[in-house]
C-alpha cells in the first residue's frame, strides 16, 4: 500500500520535537531504515528536550538539528520555505502534571505552535503533515475503546491543548486543503523518555531504593505501546495511500494499572513492593483510556510488534545500562518541581 508520489525512503523530513522522547526514537528508526532520507529536527530544547537523544544519528550524512521554537514565525516560515516532503510535528509540552500547574506554554506550544507550523505549510507545501494527538484527547473512557469517530472530552489542560492542535490541523484539510493526518496514539513507553513520566520515573526510583509515588488507588489504566511500534505506525502512515484527512488511533491492546506496571517494574528490577507509596491524587485524574485502532490494521496492515513484558525488560535495561543519560536530570528544576508536585501520604499503621 506504499505511496509511490510521497518519497519516503529518499524523502526530505522536517521531525519536530525530535530530541524528547518519541522523535528521537521516531529518528532512529527513520534513518536505520531509510538511510538516504534527509532529515531535519527542529527542538526548542525544553527541559524534557535533550541533544543526547540525537547521538545515535548525530554522525550520519543527511541529519541535521536546528535549535528554535515552533511557535517562531522568524524561524519556522524560512526553515519550511526550504521544501520538505515531510513535516511531523512532535514538539509539544507533554505531562500531565505540569499542565495542571501550569498551562500557559501547553496552550502556546501546543495549540498555537501547530497553528504556524500549519501556516507555514499553506505557505510552502509538503507531501504530508502528520500531526502527532493523543488518546487522551478523548477523555476517560471508562469501558470499551474509543475509535475515531468518538467525541473529544479531555479533561486536563494537557489533553485540552492537544484536542485544539489536532482539530486545527484538520481544520486546515479540510478548509486549506493541506495533506494533513492526524494519529492518537496511547502511552508509550521505552528508551529516552524523560524521568517525570510513570515508568522512567518508578525504574529510576526503584534503582536508587527511593519511593515510588503511586496516585490514589493505582487502579488509573493505560493502554502501554513501546515507542519503537509507534515510530513504525508513523512510517507507515507516511508511505500508505489516502491517509490525508483522517485520523488513526495508535494502540496495542495492553491495559494494565499503574499498581501492574510497578509490579512488572519492581520484578526486572529486583527491588521490594515496600517501595510502593501513596501520594495525593492527580487533581482530574482520567481513569482509563483504551482505543480502537482496526482502522489503521485495515488500512495499512500496521500492528504493533513488541510484547509488554519483554519490552518493559529491555527498558527497564536500557535505563539500568544508561545512568549516565538519567542521573543529570533528575537534579535542579526536576528536583523543585518533583517536591512540588508530589504530596506523600502517612502510611497506614500496621503496614
Ligand atoms: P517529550 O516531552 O519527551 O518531547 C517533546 C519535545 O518537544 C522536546 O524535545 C521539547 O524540547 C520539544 N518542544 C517542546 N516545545 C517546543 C517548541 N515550542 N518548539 C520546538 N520544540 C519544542 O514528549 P514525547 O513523549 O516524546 O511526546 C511527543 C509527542 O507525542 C507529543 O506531541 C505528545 O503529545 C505525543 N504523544 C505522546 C505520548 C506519550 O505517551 N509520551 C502518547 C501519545 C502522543
Ligand atoms: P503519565 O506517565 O504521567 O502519563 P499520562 O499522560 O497517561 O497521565 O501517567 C501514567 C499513569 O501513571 C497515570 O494513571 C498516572 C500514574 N502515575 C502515578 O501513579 N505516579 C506518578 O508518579 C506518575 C508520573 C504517574
Amino acid at each position: 500500500m506504499a505511496n509511490h508520489n510521497r518519497p519516503v525512503e529518499t524523502g526530505r523530513y522536517l521531525v519536530t520535537g525530535g530530541a524528547g522522547f518519541i522523535g528521537a526514537n521516531f529518528v532512529h528508526l527513520l534513518m536505520e531504515r531509510y538511510p538516504q532520507a534527509k532529515v531535519t529536527v527542529l527542538d526548542k530544547l525544553t527541559y524534557a528536550g535533550n541533544p543526547k537523544n540525537l547521538d545515535p544519528v548525530r554522525d550520519k550524512a543527511g541529519f541535521r538539528f536546528v535549535q528554535g521554537d515552533i511557535s517562531d514565525e522568524s524561524l519556522v516560515t524560512p526553515l519550511i520555505a526550504e521544501g520538505f516532503d515531510f513535516v511531523i510535528n512532535f514538539a509539544a509540552e507533554t505531562h500531565v502534571d505540569r499542565s495542571i500547574g501550569d498551562p500557559a506554554s501547553f496552550v502556546t506550544t501546543d495549540v498555537f505552535g501547530v497553528y504556524r507550523l500549519l501556516e507555514a505549510v499553506k505557505a510552502h507545501p509538503v507531501s504530508l503533515f502528520v500531526q502527532i494527538s493523543t488518546d487522551e484527547v478523548y477523555g476517560e473512557v471508562m469501558e470499551g475503546a474509543s475509535t475515531e469517530e468518538a467525541p473529544l472530552m479531555p479533561r486536563n489542560p494537557y489533553a485540552a491543548s492537544k484536542a485544539g492542535g489536532d482539530r486545527l490541523a484538520y481544520s486546515y484539510y479540510a478548509t486549506y486543503g493541506i495533506p494533513v493526518v492526524v494519529t492518537r496514539c496511547s502511552n508509550n513507553y521505552g528508551p529516552y523518555q524523560y524521568p517525570e513520566k510513570l515508568m522512567p520515573l518508578f525504574i529510576t526510583n526503584a534503582i536508587d531504593d527511593e519511593p515510588l509515588p503511586v496516585y490514589g488507588s493505582g487502579k488509573n489504566t493505560r493502554d502501554w505501546i513501546h515507542v519503537r511500534d509507534h515510530a513504525a505506525a508513523i512510517l507507515t502512515i507516511c508511505g500508505a495511500d489516502g491517509v490525508e484527512g483522517e485520523i488513526y488511533n495508535i494502540g496495542a491492546d495492553t491495559e494494565k494499572n499503574v499498581l501492574e506496571v510497578a509490579d512488572r517494574l519492581l520484578h526486572h528490577t529486583g527491588k521490594p513492593a515496600s517501595l510502593l507509596k501513596q501520594v495525593v491524587d492527580r487533581p482530574g485524574h482520567d481513569r482509563r483510556y483504551q482505543v480502537d485502532w482496526t482502522k489503521l490494521n485495515r488500512a495499512t496492515g500496521w500492528k504493533p510488534e513488541v510484547e509488554f513484558e519483554a519490552g518493559v525488560q529491555q527498558t527497564v535495561e536500557w535505563y539500568q545500562a544508561h545512568e549516565d543519560w538519567w542521573r543529570p536530570l533528575k537534579s535542579g528544576e526536576f528536583l523543585d518541581y518533583y517536591k512540588k508536585n508530589y504530596k506523600f501520604l502517612p502510611e497506614e499503621k500496621g503496614k
